[in-house]
C-alpha cells in the first residue's frame, strides 16, 4: 500500500526565495496491485508527487509510505521501476549497452538481461535498434528506450511519469497494453498522464491534482461508470479545474 498522509511541498526560487506551494496537504492511499493514474493541468504537482514516493525530493510535511515504511529509509527502491518525465539516457551507448548497464547495476545475470532486453524492446517496438547509440533516437524511440530501462529488472512498483508523452497512436497503444499486463501480473502501477482516455481506460483509481491540491478522486464504481459511456473523466476533469485552466492550457 502506498500512502501519502498530509504532504505539503513547497519550493523556494531566485534570490528573493519566491515560494511555490507545488503540493498542498495531499493526503491519498493506493492499494498494492493496483493501477493509479494522477490527472491535472500543466504545473499541477504531479511530477512534484512522483518525485516525493520515489524520495528524490523530501516533503516539507506529512509523510509518504510503502507498505508501512516510510520511502526515506530508501529499502523499497530496489523493487521499483522508474520512468522520469524526460528521462536523461547516455547517450554515448548503444540501446543494449544502456540495458546491460541497467541490468548489471540491479545484479541480474547476462541471461537474464539478454532474455528482459529482447522481451521488452520487441514489446516497446525498438528491438531493431539494439545496435543504435541513443544519441541517434528519435523523441519517441527515447521513450520506448526509456520504459524498457525502467522496467528491466522486473519491479513490482512502477512508476511512469507521462508514459505516453511524445508517443504516435501505436506508442500509446504499445504503453495501455503494457501497463494492463502489468497490471495482470499483479504489479503496482503508479503514473501520471494528460491523455484522460487512456487513464481512464487503465486506471483503478484517478485523482485530480490543481493547483497542488487533490481536488477529485474516482474510485472503481465511478470508472466503471465512465468505462460504460455514462461519464466521461474530461467532462469531470473540466468541472474541477475550471474551464478557464484548461482554455489556457489549449495550443494556439
Ligand atoms: N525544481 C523546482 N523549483 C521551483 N519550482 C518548481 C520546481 N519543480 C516544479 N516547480 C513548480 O512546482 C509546481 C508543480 O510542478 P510539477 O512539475 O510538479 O507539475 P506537473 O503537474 O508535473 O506539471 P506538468 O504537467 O507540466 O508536467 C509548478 O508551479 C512548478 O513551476
Ligand atoms: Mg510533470
Amino acid at each position: 500500500m502506498i500512502v501519502f498522509r498530509s504532504v505539503c511541498k513547497t519550493y523556494k526560487l531566485g534570490l528573493l526565495k519566491k515560494t511555490t506551494l507545488a503540493v498542498d496537504d495531499l493526503s491519498i492511499s493506493i492499494p498494492t496491485g493496483s493501477v493509479f493514474g494522477l490527472v491535472g493541468p500543466n504545473g499541477a504537482g504531479k511530477s512534484t508527487t512522483i518525485r516525493m514516493l520515489l524520495n528524490l525530493i523530501r516533503p516539507d510535511r506529512g509523510e509518504v509510505l510503502i507498505d508501512d515504511s516510510s520511502v526515506s529509509d530508501g529499502s523499497f527502491l530496489r523493487d521499483v521501476g522508474y520512468l522520469p518525465e524526460n528521462p536523461y539516457l547516455y547517450d554515448h551507448l548503444t540501446l543494449r549497452e544502456l540495458l546491460q548497464f541497467a541490468g548489471r547495476s540491479c545484479g541480474l545475470s547476462a541471461t537474464v538481461i539478454a532474455q528482459r532486453t529482447q522481451e521488452l524492446t520487441e514489446q516497446t517496438g525498438i528491438a531493431h535498434a539494439l545496435k543504435r547509440r541513443l544519441r541517434t533516437f528519435s523523441k519517441g524511440m527515447r521513450q520506448r528506450a526509456g520504459l524498457c530501462f525502467a522496467l528491466l529488472h522486473d519491479p513490482s512498483l512502477v512508476i511512469l511519469d507521462e508514459p505516453m508523452s511524445g508517443l504516435d497512436p501505436l506508442g500509446r497503444k504499445m504503453v495501455c497494453d503494457l501497463i494492463l499486463d502489468l497490471k495482470q501480473q499483479g504489479k503496482t502501477v503508479f503514473f501520471c498522464s494528460h491523455i484522460l482516455s487512456d487513464t481512464e481506460r487503465l486506471c483503478d483509481q484517478i485523482a485530480i491534482l490543481h493547483q497542488g491540491r487533490l481536488v477529485h478522486e474516482f474510485d472503481s464504481d465511478d470508472l466503471a461508470e465512465f468505462r460504460s459511456g455514462e461519464r466521461c473523466l474530461e467532462d469531470e476533469f473540466v468541472a474541477a479545474v475550471g474551464q478557464d485552466t484548461v482554455q489556457k492550457e489549449m495550443p494556439s
